[in-house]
């Protein structure tokens, strides 16, 4: 049956109707205990729901879609390692990273908990050797600079987890990215950089992807013309799954740390995948950030789906997306340390789930992912959240505020935080036309400086960002796209989408490097080569 057609969905869709016109000021003064329904805490995450287009009943409605869906069962397949990775056969067992020792987790009868504890312990020794200066350059140098390279998974949650744990990061170590393959993204990443000082980091899962292996064979040139062929074993570290491949490479293998076909690479961040996060924040805090996780994944697993945290921003993201029509989602972190999280959450939630097609082959009867985008409070607001509040779109926002800076200055946390809980409530009540000719305001501007409001918001709220609520946060973030693949009956842990633009450049650049093979290009295409090439030569 299709999902469009089955009773749970057709529960949702006659209750919605009954909505239809309803305002969140409306919701608000007619159920004082709203909030109780619609909010719940899992170890010190808040999450506030309460103003989203929706009543208790339609809470209960969406719980048993997603009971309907067999939510739950699913979840814990796929945290036992069932193959619910169906086009590529795979386990989807991230959970599994961030398992304690001694826990059991078996892909085809074998526990894989002491394997990612081995990995742990080689990344742990390596940091430490790296962060106290055992582990030297070439010259016997320190490293003081550690430059990762990779793309997508194997490089947006580690460059987000680095960058949201920045007051946790040595100061005695700078820490870079690259992903893109233009090449001023290494020329940027190595600028005034000392090649005696520096350690790469090459990490790519397959270690076939082109990005990634242009970038670290012109970074092992630009090591290799100041300190000679041999610095490439002190120099470069590798995390991949595809041992071969770096072994061709030239990176040894005390250096290289591996991973396994059942991590999927936008869940890769607490697999070998965080080597420059344990290298930046120190081995301790890099399990504390794995303790967070788990702690959530636990929380995913065992609370009931009406006060779920991840299950719960499943289900208002799906009323959003398939019952009120939205097709953007924006995620707005008021902590500049978190300014790279709409970035993750672009592939987490955007690869994983930006798919038309059911693990059944049939195309979907609903919509799925929305575009996920968004931006640090209070800079968004001084951006884009102008269209938010009076722009003719619903988009709705996920605010996360923070009640304690990890360095606090003046009172920017009370400005900071008032200005987030600001946002969502302008965003929900609004300003009608009343209160504002009330306020004495000319006839002829009324119109401008009316709200309408009623635009769906959740808030997540932690006391602090440590390592600890890292972890909380990423793992609410994955077993929400998780339980709404789930619901939507698609495969959210494979990337087909992502092929045949890269097998497209592959023999394009064969082409334009004059290997003689001749790509069937369209007209366009080929005239955007011959205009290429006549500028490029
Ligand atoms: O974007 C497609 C993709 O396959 C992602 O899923 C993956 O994270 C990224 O490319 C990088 O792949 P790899 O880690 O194999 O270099």
């Amino acid at each position: 049956m299709k999902l469009s057609e089955s009773p749970a969905w057709v529960n949702l869709l006659n209750h919605h109707a009954t909505l239809y016109g309803v305002h969140l000021r409306d919701l608000f003064a007619k159920d004082p205990a709203r909030l109780d329904h619609l909010s719940a805490e899992a170890e010190g995450v808040y999450l506030d729901i309460s103003k989203h287009r929706i009543t208790p009943e339609s809470l209960d409605l969406l719980v048993a879609l997603a009971e309907q869906e067999g939510v739950a069962e699913k979840l814990k397949m796929m945290m036992t390692g069932a193959r619910v990775n169906t086009t590529e056969n795979r386990p989807a067992l991230h959970t599994a990273l961030r398992a304690p020792r001694g826990s059991v987790i078996e892909v085809d009868g074998e526990n894989v908990v002491p394997h990612v504890h081995e990995v742990l312990d080689a990344m742990t020794e390596f940091s430490e050797a790296v962060r106290s200066g055992r582990h030297t350059g070439a010259t016997g140098k320190q490293i003081r600079n550690v430059i990762h390279i990779g793309i997508g998974g194997s490089h947006l949650g580690p460059r987000f987890v680095t960058d949201a744990l920045r007051p946790f990061v040595s100061p005695d170590l700078t820490m870079r990215f690259i992903s893109n393959v233009d090449g001023a993204d290494l020329h940027a990443a190595v600028d005034g950089l000392d090649p005696a000082e520096t350690l790469f980091i090459v990490a790519s899962k397959t270690f076939t992807t082109t990005e990634t292996i242009s970038n670290a064979q012109e970074a092992r040139s630009w090591v290799t013309a100041s300190l000679g062929d041999d610095a490439v074993s002190s120099h470069f570290a590798a995390v991949s799954t595809n041992l071969d491949a770096v072994e061709g490479f030239g990176i040894k293998a005390a250096l290289t740390f591996g991973f396994w076909d059942w991590v999927g690479g936008r869940f890769s961040v607490a697999s070998a995948i965080g080597l420059p996060v344990m290298i930046a924040i120190g081995p301790k805090a890099f399990r504390e950030f794995l303790g967070g996780l788990h702690a959530m994944d636990q929380h995913a697993l065992s609370a009931p789906l009406e006060k779920n945290l991840p299950a719960l921003m499943a289900l208002v993201g799906i009323w959003s997306i398939d019952f009120d029509g939205a097709q953007s989602h924006a995620v707005i972190p008021y902590a500049r340390d978190l300014a790279a999280l709409p970035a993750h959450l672009q592939q987490l939630e955007m690869e994983s789930n930006g798919k038309s097609v059911t693990n059944n082959g049939e195309q979907v009867s609903v919509p799925t992912a929305p575009i996920v985008w968004g931006a640090a409070g209070t800079d968004a607001q001084h951006a884009f959240l102008q269209l938010l509040h009076q722009g003719t779109v619903n988009v709705p926002v996920d605010f996360i505020l923070v009640a304690r800076a990890a360095e606090p200055f003046g009172n920017h946390q009370d400005m900071l935080f008032a200005n987030g809980v600001a946002q969502a409530e302008a965003l929900a009540f609004g300003l009608t036309s009343q209160e504002v000719a009330d306020s004495g305001e000319e006839a002829a501007l009324i119109p401008h400086k009316t709200f309408p409001g009623n635009h769906p918001s959740s808030v997540l709220m932690i006391e602090s960002l440590n390592p600890f609520t890292l972890g909380q946060l990423l793992s609410l973030y994955e077993h929400k796209v998780a339980i709404q693949g789930f619901i939507w009956g698609i495969d959210s842990f494979d990337q087909w989408g992502v092929a045949l633009g890269k097998s497209l450049a592959t023999d394009l650049i064969a082409e334009l490097e004059g290997s003689g093979i001749s790509v069937g290009t369209d007209a366009s295409s080929a005239a955007l080569i011959a205009r290429y090439q006549l500028l490029r030569d």
